[in-house]
């Protein structure tokens, strides 16, 4: 596997790529590599040559956030990703954000969910990605759904400015317990893991409501926050929309998205359920 961390040098070799006609795969990543990237890369290696991207981007974290400590091991990383055959790391230095002076919001999107509890996080989401697309002009980016709103976003960013890369949403991949893989699961001891896979059994438990007949958002965000509190889980927010993130529901429908955030023994997590007549 190539290892490269100059920008220049980036952007020769995905040029080289598109010239012997090879579609380029991009995944995206902040490294402590988990098996939902694990799952972001198959999926990647299916549509093209696979360049991984790792960079903790200080740009998406707020004040009082954990990007000091946000869990990197570099060297577990380039060993998971010589296994499964990436031909391309792309592990850039903070060069890549010195000096930014222009940067990506999409207003309507930011602020709501997780924007209006980590408002700065998605304009250095959407800064980021923008940037790294530039350097690596890939064919396709693959995005993990845990970030539902995340991914909303940035199909919407290559929508809006014509990009020419397509947008692939990849299933969240869960512990045996339910819990959705994260990087920041590393913060828990066994025991806090374990006591946090109530999270996703609460919102499955909501899920099955709404497939025996509940369709009041009201109830069933109510049902989520009281059984997250009585977990003790500290809720950020619960809340039912439409797909595409325009419209939060009174009334739910199949297709639409149950979507919270939690805090639970001082790490933040995320998760969302579809709400599907099965
Ligand atoms: O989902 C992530 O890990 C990050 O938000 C991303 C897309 C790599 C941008 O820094």
């Amino acid at each position: 596997m190539k290892i490269i961390t100059d920008i220049e040098e980036m952007k020769e070799f995905s040029r080289n790529l598109k010239k012997s006609s090879k579609k380029i795969s991009f995944v995206p990543t902040m490294g402590k590599l988990h098996l939902g990237h694990i799952k972001l890369i198959e999926s990647a290696k299916k549509y093209g040559e696979t360049a991984v991207s790792i960079f903790v981007n200080p740009l998406q974290f707020g004040q009082g956030e954990d990007f000091n400590d946000y869990p990197r091991d570099f060297e577990n990383d380039e060993k998971i990703l010589s296994d499964l055959a990436v031909p391309v790391l792309f592990y850039p230095k903070s060069d890549i954000v010195s000096g930014t002076e222009t940067f990506l919001i999409n207003p309507e999107y930011s602020e709501k969910l997780e924007g209006l509890f980590r408002p700065s996080h998605f304009k250095g989401v959407l800064t980021i990605v923008m940037k790294l697309f530039g350097i690596i002009e890939p064919d396709f980016a693959f995005f993990g759904l845990k970030d539902y709103q995340q991914y909303v976003l940035v199909k919407k960013m290559a929508e809006d400015f014509f990009l020419n890369v397509k947008i692939i949403p990849v299933e969240t991949v869960r512990e045996k317990c339910g819990l959705a893989m994260s990087s920041r699961n590393t913060y828990f001891d066994e025991d806090g893991k374990k006591a946090a896979c109530a999270f996703y059994k609460v919102l499955s438990a909501a899920a099955g409501l709404f497939n025996a007949g509940e369709s009041s958002a009201e109830k069933l965000n109510g049902f989520v926050i009281k059984e997250l509190i009585r977990n003790g889980f500290k809720v950020d927010y619960a809340e039912i929309t439409d797909a595409d993130l325009k419209n939060r529901k009174q009334t739910a429908l199949n297709g639409d998205i149950l979507l919270a955030a939690v805090r639970f023994k001082g790490v933040r997590l995320l998760d969302n359920i579809f709400l599907l007549k099965k």
